[in-house]
Parts: structure tokens; sequence; C-alpha cells
């Protein structure tokens, strides 16, 4: 089973009243917690490398780790590249075998995010992959960016549509209130993201998949471990899971999940060598943060993206 693209993921899931997942990937054992909890959970699945992981990693360890994940697992994965902020790396993961691109022209203006995300479209479509785009900006940290509350901005309904037949996107990220990172609201206010918008697009681009990005709902079990074994995370906070699940039943096909897999691995990590501090083989520490992140996308699958059983 070789790669796929989300094209045929995002029919099933429109339809079906549900969000494929689209996790980070940064290292074997993410990339095989994550593609574990999706072989239990019979569900499509997205992986997504972000220019950090690249530079990280590197492109061609993390294409041999997916591809040893699809023939480990015979499970049909789409790789995606998360926020491509130019022509330039789009073109890179294109040509280097992945199936999917985002182009996250979200920080220019209207006439340059289309401009920019029609160019990638023209060379993606030519080579069969697909490309997701971004209008509004999401607050919270990528790649060492930080977009504060001041400087994001929600989507504008009523540029969706010219947005999407002048670009010819195959899926659109847009921005309701959610952002990156672990601190995503006010300790002591209450969550809200902006489903009129949501709903309001969803009118203007019926059957069309959009993506919510910076969707991590910062499990408090996995805060807490993290508070007790030595680190310092007072008041982060997602999006609660029940707004998640009422997004899946919308118009969003995919639904971005990072922060709570590095919550999930660092709590882990901390906690086995607070209590095992004899322990210096790395497989002692990373074979259960590995659990740690399959039990959490297994969570996530079944639990609030409503995608188990679906691949
Ligand atoms: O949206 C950002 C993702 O969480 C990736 O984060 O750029 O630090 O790899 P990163
Ligand atoms: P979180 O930081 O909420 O996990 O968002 C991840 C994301 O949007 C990746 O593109
Ligand atoms: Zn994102």
């Amino acid at each position: 089973m070789p790669l796929v693209t989300s094209t045929e993921m995002f029919k099933k899931a429109y339809e079906g009243g549900y969000a494929v997942g689209a996790f980070n990937v940064n290292n074997m054992e993410i990339i095989q917690g994550i593609t574990e909890a999706a072989a239990q959970e019979k569900a499509p699945l997205i992986l997504q490398v972000s220019a950090g992981a690249r530079k990280y990693a590197k492109h061609v360890y993390l294409m041999k780790l997916v591809e040893a994940a699809v023939e480990d697992t015979g499970l049909p994965i789409c790789l995606h590249l998360d926020h491509g902020d130019s022509f330039e790396i789009c073109k890179s993961c294109i040509d280097g075998g992945f199936t999917s691109v985002m182009i996250d022209g979200s920080k220019y203006s209207f006439e340059e995010n289309v401009a920019l995300t029609r160019k990638v479209v023209e060379y993606a479509h030519s080579k069969g992959i697909v490309v997701e785009g971004e209008l509004g900006r999401l607050a919270g940290v990528e790649d060492e960016v930080k977009v504060s509350a001041a400087d994001s901005s929600y989507t504008d309904p009523a540029q969706v549509e010219e947005f999407v037949t002048r670009t010819g996107v195959d899926s659109l990220a847009i921005a309701i209130g959610t952002s990156h990172g672990a601190y995503k609201f006010k300790p002591g206010t209450k969550p809200q993201l902006r489903f009129d918008i949501l709903e309001e697009v969803g009118k203007r681009l019926p059957g069309f998949p959009i993506v919510l990005h910076g969707a991590s709902s910062v499990m408090q079990e996995y805060v807490a471990i993290v508070n007790q074994f030595g680190g310092k995370m007072p008041g982060a906070i997602g999006v609660p899971e029940e707004m998640l699940r009422k997004a899946s039943e919308m118009a969003v096909c995919k639904i971005n999940i990072d922060s709570d897999l590095r919550l999930a691995m660092t709590a882990s990590v901390r906690k086995h060598l607070a209590e095992n501090p004899e322990h210096f083989d790395p497989r002692q520490y990373l074979t259960p943060a590995r659990d740690a992140i399959r039990e959490v996308v297994a969570h996530k699958m079944r639990n609030v993206l409503g995608c188990s059983g679906k691949a």
C-alpha cells in the first residue's frame, strides 16, 4: 500500500460526520505510537511534518520512517507538510514523496495569499498532490514564530468562496478561536470557539473539507503529571474535547494535534525517570513514552474525532 492523498478520506469524513486526525511527527517513537493506534482503531490517518520537524530529523529520515510504518501496518497513510511557508518548501516536499502540502499564506494580504497558494496548487496538482490553504490567522507558537492574540484574526466567511475558487485548494484551514501550543485560553475564562463562523463557511462551501489547527485539548491528566514530576506548566489549557467533537460533525474533516502528543510523551518521560532514577537506557523511558502517544491518539480517534473503524 503506497502513501495516499487525503481526497477519499475527506469525502468519507464529510459524509460520515467525523474528522480525520492529523498528528505531527518528529521521530520514530512518535510515528510508531500514532500508527499503532491507527492500526488498533482501524482509523484513517494523516501524519504531518513541519519545517521544524524536517530541520530536526531531516526529510529523508522522516520519509523512510513513514514508509516503514506503511509497510508495517498496511494502513493507507497521507503524508502532509504542515505550515509550508513558501513555494520552495512545498515543492521540495512534493518532489520528496509527500502526498499533501499546506501552503500557509495567512500572514500575507488576501491577494498575495491567493497568488502564492495558486502557484503551489498548480505545481502540486500537476503531480497528483493535494493542497491545504489557510484564511484567517491563528494565535500561538509555531516553529519559534509567535503570533500574538492581537495579530491573530478570525476567518471572514465572505472571502472563502473567492479564495477556494481562485486558488483551487483541496481543503481550507480557518481560524475560529483555536491557537497553537499549550496555552490557548486565559485561566479562569470559559474557552469559546466561533462556531457561527464555521457554520457560515460550511454553508458557503457545501461538501468542502475544512481544517482545524491548534486543536489539542491539553489533557489535564498529563499537565498534572508534568507538574508533579518537576515540570512547570501552570495554566496550560486547550480546546475542550466536546467542541472538537461538534466541529467534526460539522464541515471540519481534518483536526491537527501536536501539543497533546508532546505533553503525553514528556509527562511519561518525567514520571519514568523520577520513579526510576537509576535508568539511563533510552529504551527504558521511550517505551512508555511511545505507549502514552498510542493511548492519546487512540482516545482522540475513538472519543473525539469519531474516525475509529473508518479506514
Ligand atoms: O503548528 C505547529 C505544529 O505544532 C508544529 O510545531 O513547528 O514546532 O514543529 P513545530
Ligand atoms: P496544537 O498545538 O493545538 O497541537 O496544534 C497543532 C497544529 O495545528 C499543527 O499544525
Ligand atoms: Zn497548525
